[in-house]
């Protein structure tokens, strides 16, 4: 069985590459689960609950997310009410919503579970996503042993290390945030496929989905400017996972990256 998931969808441009490509890659696929990470949806900032109905329309079964979950406040109401919709499980409790799920799959197939966890170098100063991350996991393998990860954080290695610390105890640690797709899939020794970052689905002429004009004003002139998700070329970056549905094993990696313009 397969899991497609999709890297960080940027705003308005990113939702056109959903719609644009989703149809046909879901139709070649055949996914169990479609996992979206949706933190820079509405605007490139944040999620909106109307943003997040669109990306269960366009295919998204759930939704995945990250720091930038909190950045508009009218979502706080759909985190705690709907299940599809995840933020990282190490925020400290009290935290509106939820960081993991366990999903039901067509024609009465296995049970998928979806962990959300976030980094703490460069990030807030968050609960350890290596010891929760494990115990969560513990907990969820009760349910299923085909378990999602997305760890959004900043730093090649701290991902990287999640994924050696966490193998064979989820099918996949998939990493998210830093928008460029890295070449690095494999299947680690005990079963788990990992990658440290699927990548973006937005505007490809940009400087990670950002308008490129407004990210090099930033850098040369040292002063705030307004970011705007840009237009033009899309592309889609993802990855596919196939896994054993009785041991939870991945057996299959392979990374998506897709022209989603029209
Ligand atoms: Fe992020």
């Amino acid at each position: 069985m397969r899991i497609l998931f999709i890297g960080d969808v940027m705003g308005e441009p990113g939702r056109q590459a959903l719609h644009n490509v989703l149809p046909e890659l879901k139709a070649e696929h055949s996914p169990s689960l479609t996992i979206i990470n949706a933190e820079n949806a509405a605007g490139g900032f944040g999620l909106t609950p109307q943003v997040a109905q669109e990306l269960f329309a366009l295919g998204a079964d759930v939704l995945t997310s990250g720091n930038h979950i909190w950045d508009k406040k009218q979502i706080f109401d759909l985190l705690d009410q709907d299940p599809r919709l995840l933020r990282p499980a190490n925020y400290p409790a009290g935290a509106p919503g939820r960081g993991w799920g366990v999903y039901e799959t067509p024609l009465n197939g296995p049970k998928i579970g979806v962990l959300n966890l976030e980094g703490r170098v460069y990030m807030h100063n968050l609960e350890n996503p290596f010891t929760q991350g494990r115990e969560i996991l513990a907990d969820l393998r009760r349910e299923t042993p085909l378990i999602i990860v997305d760890f959004h954080a900043e730093i090649t290695s701290e991902k990287r290390a999640l994924g050696w610390y966490l193998d064979g105890l989820a099918t996949a640690v998939i990493g998210t945030h830093t928008h460029v797709q890295t070449a690095d899939e494999e299947i680690l020794p005990n079963g788990t496929a990992y990658l440290t970052d699927a990548g973006m689905t937005g505007g490809r002429d940009s400087v990670i989905g950002v308008r490129k004009e407004d990210a090099i004003h930033r850098f040369v002139h040292q002063t705030p400017s307004r970011f705007t998700p840009a237009s033009g070329r899309l592309w889609l970056n993802g990855v596919l996972i196939e896994a054993d549905p009785t041991t939870g094993r991945a057996v299959r990696i392979e990374r998506i990256q897709k022209k989603a313009e029209q």
